[in-house]
């Protein structure tokens, strides 16, 4: 029997592929994003997406305050955005480039280079563990162009062709 470790549950579950998303909000005129996988529909009627977010993160503090968020989803060209959305160095300086985004319906950042986005509301919060289970009311949504997914399996990124 596997021991129960942190290390051992990353290992398990690296051998489950995730799409990955960044996800966005603003608060007060302070645009930010955050990379994501753990995304998911949530619900058909209403509908609703869930994503879990780490406590300690920025995104969890701003998402608690402005009540809303974008997830973009990545395209397989997307790496080197997702590396961007995932390390600390990116709060150096503005986070989104001019020409790189447009601002929603929930003042959240929708990423040109994503192949679909989705906006919500805030609806439901639930603490679970280290991180809190968002649920988000979907109130826009675009598909923006048909591109093969970005793959995140076995701490790598992929894609499908
Ligand atoms: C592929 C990938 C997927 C990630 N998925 C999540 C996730 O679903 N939830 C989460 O809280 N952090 C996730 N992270 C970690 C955050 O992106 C990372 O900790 C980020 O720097 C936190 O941003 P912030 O504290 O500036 O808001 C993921 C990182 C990577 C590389």
């Amino acid at each position: 029997m596997t021991q129960l470790d942190k290390g051992s549950f990353r290992h398990a579950m690296s051998h489950f592929a995730s799409g990955v998303t960044i996800m966005t909000t603003t608060v007060a005129g302070r645009m930010h994003g955050m990379t994501v996988s753990a995304f998911a529909s949530q619900s058909l009627d209403p509908l609703l997406i869930l994503v879990s977010v780490e406590r300690s993160t920025t995104m969890h503090r701003l998402v608690i305050e402005s009540r809303a968020f974008a997830i973009n989803i990545l395209g397989e060209q997307g790496e080197g955005t997702a590396r961007f959305f995932a390390d600390n160095a990116r709060l150096d300086g503005p986070e989104f480039q001019e020409g790189a985004y447009h601002l929603g319906v929930t003042g959240s950042p929708l990423l040109e280079e994503a192949t679909a986005y989705l906006e919500a509301t805030l609806d439901a919060t639930l603490e679970a563990g280290d991180h809190t289970v968002m649920v988000g009311r979907v109130v826009a949504l675009n598909v923006v162009r048909d591109a093969a997914p970005l793959i995140y399996y076995r701490s790598g990124y992929r894609s499908l062709t």
